[in-house]
């Protein structure tokens, strides 16, 4: 990768990361968010086939190039790849190698166990952090040796996790030293500040960043995150297989109701009906949709976050500590025992 940073978080502007988003992690998102200052995530899948995948890798790598060579920042990026066993093989490879080539520097796994994962993109100086939605998943998060936990807390919007930020995020402190990121109806700058105050290095934000001029989704989509309310979300596993938040709203428009939702077919398919789909006909949003007034560009939103941010935090040391929790080489070691 030409023109990288020296230190992996040197061009963010506060601490957080756009979170990978079926449909709306566009690679305008994705390059919108780098150039802004924020992590920018993103499925690998969302590029389609891995020849597409190998494409947006060339542009951000290139636009990083022409960011720094213009004396301009340029946050990272972080690829979201599945850990399971169930995929298919041929197209995770692919994605891997070409992942290897580019020296991709930040991995989120999601599901499954992430070692095999960790283990390849070590070799590469890679580093990796997984979804985490209970404390099981925590510690095998740790023993796979990962770099980062992203703990998707109560209120997340997508898959959501079921667990108080508090007693997730003191848990998660117990047992790891790495890069804890949280997740989960965090929307403003003081809700930055507050997750660095309760044990966490970073936020992700998912709905804020959907209602962005950026991003993949429709207009439509943003028109109902700015009109719909908290009270609106329902936390149902009818429609996505596994728990997921989602738009009261949505649901309606897709002729279904919301407060008799069929049973789902399996951990991963909703019983829906014909051209009705998870995502991308049924809108997901999670609790902080009712901090969503407007559908600015990237930018303006990552300016109010950090106007926030400094106002509640006062904006000192965070890099410091992301930095001292991800240092250059390290053996992650539990910390404590931990408590059943
Ligand atoms: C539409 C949508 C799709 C998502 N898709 C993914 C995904 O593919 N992989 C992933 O790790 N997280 C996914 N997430 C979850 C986010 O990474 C993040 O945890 C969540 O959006 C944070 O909550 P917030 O929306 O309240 O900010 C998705 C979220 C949304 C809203």
């Amino acid at each position: 990768m030409t023109g990288a940073s020296p230190s992996l978080f040197a061009d963010l502007r506060l601490p957080v990361m756009a979170a990978p988003m079926t449909m709306a992690s566009s690679l305008d998102l994705i390059l919108a968010c780098c150039r802004a200052g924020v992590i920018g995530g993103f499925q690998a899948g969302n590029a389609g086939a891995p020849e597409s995948f190998g494409q947006w890798l060339a542009t951000l790598d290139a636009a990083q190039a022409d960011a720094h060579a213009r004396g301009k920042r340029f946050a990272p990026f972080i690829i979201n790849l599945l850990a399971t066993a169930s995929l298919d093989q041929g197209a995770q490879t692919a994605r891997l190698d070409l992942c290897r080539a580019s020296g991709a520097r930040l991995l989120l796994t999601t599901a499954g166990d992430p070692a095999a994962i960790v283990e390849q993109a070590h070799s590469w100086g890679g580093r990796v952090f997984h979804d985490c939605t209970t404390i099981r998943h925590i510690e095998r998060a740790v023993a796979a040796g990962v770099d980062g936990l992203m703990l998707v807390a109560a209120g997340s919007g997508g898959h959501s996790g079921a667990l108080n930020p508090f007693a997730f995020v003191a848990q998660a402190r117990r047992r790891f030293e790495g890069v804890i990121v949280l997740a989960g109806g965090i929307a403003d700058g003081r809700g930055v500040a507050a997750a660095l105050a309760l044990g966490a290095d970073m936020v992700c934000m998912g709905t804020r960043f959907i209602a962005a001029q950026e991003s993949g989704a429709p207009d439509a989509y943003r028109d109902m995150l700015v009109a719909s309310g908290t009270d609106e979300v329902v936390y149902t596993d009818a429609i996505a297989g596994l728990p997921a938040n989602f738009m009261r709203r949505s649901i309606v428009d897709n002729g279904l109701d919301p407060d008799a939702l069929p049973r789902p077919l399996n951990r991963f398919r909703g019983d829906l009906p014909p051209g009705v789909r998870a995502w991308r006909t049924v809108w997901s949003a999670g609790h902080s949709v009712g901090l969503i007034d407007d559908a600015p560009s990237v930018e303006d939103v990552v300016a109010r976050l950090q106007a926030e941010f400094e106002a509640h935090h006062g904006g000192q040391g965070w890099r410091e500590r992301l930095e001292s929790a991800l240092p250059e080489r390290s053996v992650r070691r539990r910390r404590g025992r931990p408590d059943r």
